[in-house]
């Protein structure tokens, strides 16, 4: 195998499988994520994008409409079975997403202490050209009845409550009863909006029912939360470990080698104290002889070691899904990056994949990439993960410019692709299509649903379909059902 000059070669990976409850944890690896910059172009003019093309979603438009005029719109997903089907009910297609008031005061940057799970639906079975431009989404309003999510947090000192990212599983496609899981979050802040006490991330399950008729849909229930996993500090990071730990993004899934077993994947962090300076050589995984490889002691003196993202694995233990236990994390990311975040296990032509967004900005300090979708390819639920697409791990980023300071999407770096922020929260569904957010668009904030794309996924290699929709670009929000529920009354 020979790499591209100048740089380290990625680390081996066998995709082999090992059983679920095994202690082995995957790497993605400096040498790895290092691919990035390798084959990102250094010759681009300032602001251009230097990431390969094909890896890259198409130019959303400054002029994108908004999904609704009264809630801001990030993190979506969908209602789906263990499979990740993507169903529709008795006629109507159903998203889930994170919302926050536009007209409450507050900016697009505050919405995470805000957030609240919103619902929206539109008629299924229209094509995207017969919908209004922005999607056509009617919102339903608020999922869980006002306060009920409290009820996690009994007897401990907060502020402010918040509903975070998670997943939506209709339990069996012959009835409406629906389970929930998400991430139940309070914060214990002063008036400046700092922390008192670490944030609480509490990973909960909530069941409801969906109804519908030939009008609308509306849900009940959701007034039950119990509490599934909180982090141990054993095999996840917690508050008392790291104030900024991350812990969320509850995805369930049956694997279909271990029939009648669920599993959840979620966004966790390296267990143990913030600060500890003890990224290893198989965190670096250069090659033996590598000429391009860094020293162990190279790395720590960056202070990469504060970036500690893991990808976590929980088993159920009944069949209501109430009831969770931790197993060791799948993939690790340590002295790479710190947020693995709303990861999935995605079934496919046999192979397990695992796609997770990430931040250019949540690097470790000598690697970098941007923000967007990263892939994993494995034999099994818990595998050596190959890194998708020249061993990097980079499956549909941003147009951005690597040879440029990243900026944020609140103050842009002017020398910077001005979509480099353009969309974020990727799910990949059923097909390959990706739907995500638009975060800033040429300074424009979104807050609305990107329009969605195509990604064709082979092995270990992927690439944007610039056949679907416009050049690449489908419409906005286009997030389908690709099956029916078996209660279609008169549609
Ligand atoms: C991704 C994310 C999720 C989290 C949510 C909070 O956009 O960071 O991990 O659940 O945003 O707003």
């Amino acid at each position: 195998l020979s790499g591209v000059p100048g740089f380290p070669l990625p680390s081996i990976h066998t995709q082999q499988a090992y059983d679920p409850q095994e202690a082995y944890t995957a790497k993605w690896t400096r040498a790895d994520a290092m691919q990035i910059k390798a084959h990102s172009d250094t010759s681009v003019g300032a602001g251009q994008n230097s990431l390969p093309q094909q890896l890259v979603m198409p130019d959303v438009p400054a002029d994108f409409p908004a999904t609704n005029p009264d809630v801001w719109v990030w993190d979506t997903w969908t209602l789906i079975d263990k499979k990740a089907t993507q169903f529709s009910y008795n006629g109507w297609e159903v998203i889930f997403c994170l919302t926050a008031d536009k007209n409450a005061g507050y900016g697009f940057d505050d919405r995470h202490t805000h957030a609240r799970i919103g619902y929206f639906y539109r008629r299924a079975g229209i094509p995207a050209s017969r919908r209004p431009t922005n999607g056509g989404w009617i919102y339903g309003g608020h999922l869980i009845p006002e306060g009920a999510q409290e009820q996690v947090f009994a007897g401990t000192t907060y502020t402010i409550t918040a509903e975070w990212s998670g997943s939506m599983r209709l339990l069996d496609p012959t009835s409406n009863k629906v389970s929930l899981f998400y991430t139940d979050m309070a914060f214990n802040r002063n008036a400046a909006g700092q922390d008192i006490t670490p944030s609480q991330a509490v990973i909960t399950q909530s069941l409801g029912q969906i109804h519908a008729d030939f009008n609308h849909v509306w849900f009940t229930g959701f007034t039950k939360h119990t509490p599934l996993l909180r982090p141990d500090g054993v095999l996840y990071q917690n508050g008392a470990q790291n104030p900024y730990y991350n812990f969320r993004d509850p995805f369930t899934f049956e694997d279909p080698k271990h029939p009648g077993t669920n599993y959840m994947v979620f966004e966790g962090n390296t267990a143990g104290q913030r600060g500890v300076a003890n990224c290893t050589a198989e965190d670096l995984g250069y090659r033996a002889n590598d000429p391009h490889a860094e020293t162990v002691d190279q790395v720590l003196a960056t202070g990469a070691y504060y970036q500690k993202a893991s990808i976590g694995l929980a088993i159920a233990e009944d069949s209501s899904l109430s009831k969770w236990k931790f197993l060791p994390p799948l993939i690790s990311a340590n002295c790479v990056n710190d947020q693995t975040e709303r990861p999935q296990m995605y079934i496919k032509d046999g192979k397990y994949y695992i796609f997770t967004i990430s931040h250019r900005t949540t690097y470790a300090a000598g690697v970098d990439g941007p923000d967007g979708v990263y892939g994993f390819v494995g034999n099994g639920i818990r595998s050596d993960f190959q890194p998708m697409n020249y061993g990097s791990g980079l499956m549909l980023g941003n147009p951005t410019d690597l040879n440029e300071a990243a900026g944020t999407d609140y103050d842009a770096n002017p020398n910077q692709n001005p979509r480099a922020f353009q969309s974020y929260s990727h799910y990949v569904m059923p097909d390959g299509l990706v739907e995500s957010f638009i975060d800033t668009v040429e300074g424009r904030r979104g807050g609305a649903l990107s329009p969605t794309v195509k990604v064709r996924i082979r092995g270990d290699a992927s690439m944007v379909d610039t056949r679907y929709g416009n050049n690449g670009l489908g419409g906005y929000g286009d997030i389908a059902a690709n099956r029916a529920d078996i209660n279609i009354v008169g549609f």
